[in-house]
């Protein structure tokens, strides 16, 4: 272990540092802090996730998506919620918006919540306490979600191009997450979101034929699985909602996503891209191994996406579609 030591004028430069870079821009967030704003919070919430669920098994998926996007986008900020108007377009109006869906369920909890605590459970939040609630109520586990996030006023379309693509390298997603402060075990851990849901063939069928110059499907893929997937998505009039399930086990969350990597049947590129490269391989090996070290990093990277850009300056929004 090496010790590093600082002159008195390197001290004063950080405490100057710390003191004059404002840092009010990003809250500090805390397991309690509905504990007496609105005590009600947590469990309004999962009541409406768990009704949703019930009614409509592809509802913790969305939900589950809906978080990964909201928090990549200008930070954890109900950002992805806004509509657009006649003036902007939207985040959820932008390309990868073919699943972006059920956030009917996010405006029910909301005009549960603004009775009970008036203009005090911010949007951003509600989506972080629902994707927790999605992942316990299909058998993944269970963290305390820090919350105290601030509503953003903005949304555009065009900021999407920010979100990494399913045709990504792993060089290419470990950018992607490091831009975000998330590291290489974050990104193994929170791909096994893949636990759950559903794609449509246009997000990975560029795998299936006239992949590259050499290989007209892509190598990586299991025989079995191209096959199965080529019937699927390569037919003349295939249906809108053609496409796979993530994982064999889709609607629990459990690990056998990573099982399925090493037996190379990821879906995406970006999936399988994982066990290609050393830097990610034992990652996915130990989580195929042991669900529990899964469970425990999941947990772990999902606290830290929670963080990612976390908002002080903002608003509780009244309504999760449109600003204050
Ligand atoms: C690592 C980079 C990632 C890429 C490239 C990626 C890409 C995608 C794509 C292309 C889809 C399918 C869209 C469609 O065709 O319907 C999808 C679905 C999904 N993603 Fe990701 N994703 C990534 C990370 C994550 C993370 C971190 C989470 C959550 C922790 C997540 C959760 C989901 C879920 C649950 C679905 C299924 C949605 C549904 O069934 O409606 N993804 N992802
Ligand atoms: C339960 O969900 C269904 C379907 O979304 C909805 O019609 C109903 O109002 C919900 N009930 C409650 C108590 O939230
Ligand atoms: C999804 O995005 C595409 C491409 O930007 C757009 O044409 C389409 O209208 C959007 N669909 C929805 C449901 O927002
Ligand atoms: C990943 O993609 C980048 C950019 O296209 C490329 O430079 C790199 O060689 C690719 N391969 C790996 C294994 O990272
Ligand atoms: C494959 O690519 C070539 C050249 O880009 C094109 O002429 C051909 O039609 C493509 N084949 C299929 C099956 O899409």
């Amino acid at each position: 272990m090496s010790t590093v030591t600082l002159a008195p004028s390197a001290f004063a430069t950080l405490f100057l540092l710390f003191t004059v870079i404002p840092l009010s821009t990003t809250a500090v967030l805390d397991a309690y802090y509905y504990d007496q704003r609105c005590p009600q919070a947590d469990k309004i919430i999962l009541e409406t996730v768990r009704n949703a669920s019930m009614h409509d098994p592809k509802v913790p998926a969305r939900i589950l998506r809906m978080f990964f996007h909201d928090c990549f986008v200008r930070g954890c900020d109900a950002s992805v919620l806004l509509d657009s108007t006649p003036g902007n377009k939207a985040e959820k109006d932008g390309p990868p918006n073919i699943s972006l869906r059920s956030f009917y369920v996010i405006d029910d909890a909301k005009a549960k919540l603004e009775p009970a605590c008036p203009q005090t459970v911010s949007c951003a939040d509600i989506i972080a306490i629902a994707a927790r609630d999605v992942v316990v109520l299909t058998g993944g586990p269970y963290w305390n979600v820090l919350k105290g996030r601030k509503d953003g006023r903005v949304s555009k379309a065009a900021e999407t191009t920010n979100l990494p693509a399913p045709s990504l390298n792993v060089t290419q997603l470990i950018r992607s997450f490091a831009k975000r402060g998330l590291g290489t075990k974050d990104l193994v851990a929170l791909s096994g979101g893949h636990t759950l849901g559903f794609s449509h063939c246009s997000s990975f069928e560029a795998r299936l034929r006239n992949f590259s110059s050499t290989n007209d499907v892509d190598p990586s893929l299991n025989d079995v699985l191209a096959e199965n997937l080529r019937k699927k998505c390569l037919k003349p009039n295939r249906d809108a909602n053609a496409g796979e399930f993530l994982d064999s086990t889709s609607s629990i969350f459990d690990n056998d996503y990573f099982i399925q990597l090493v037996a190379g049947m990821g879906v995406f590129e970006s999936d399988q891209s994982l066990f290609s490269d050393y830097r990610t391989r034992w990652i996915v090996e130990s989580f195929a191994r042991d669900e529990g070290l899964f469970f425990r990093e999941f947990t772990t990277s999902m606290l830290k996406l929670g963080n990612v850009g976390a908002l002080e300056d903002g608003e509780v929004r009244l309504n999760c579609r449109v600003p204050n």
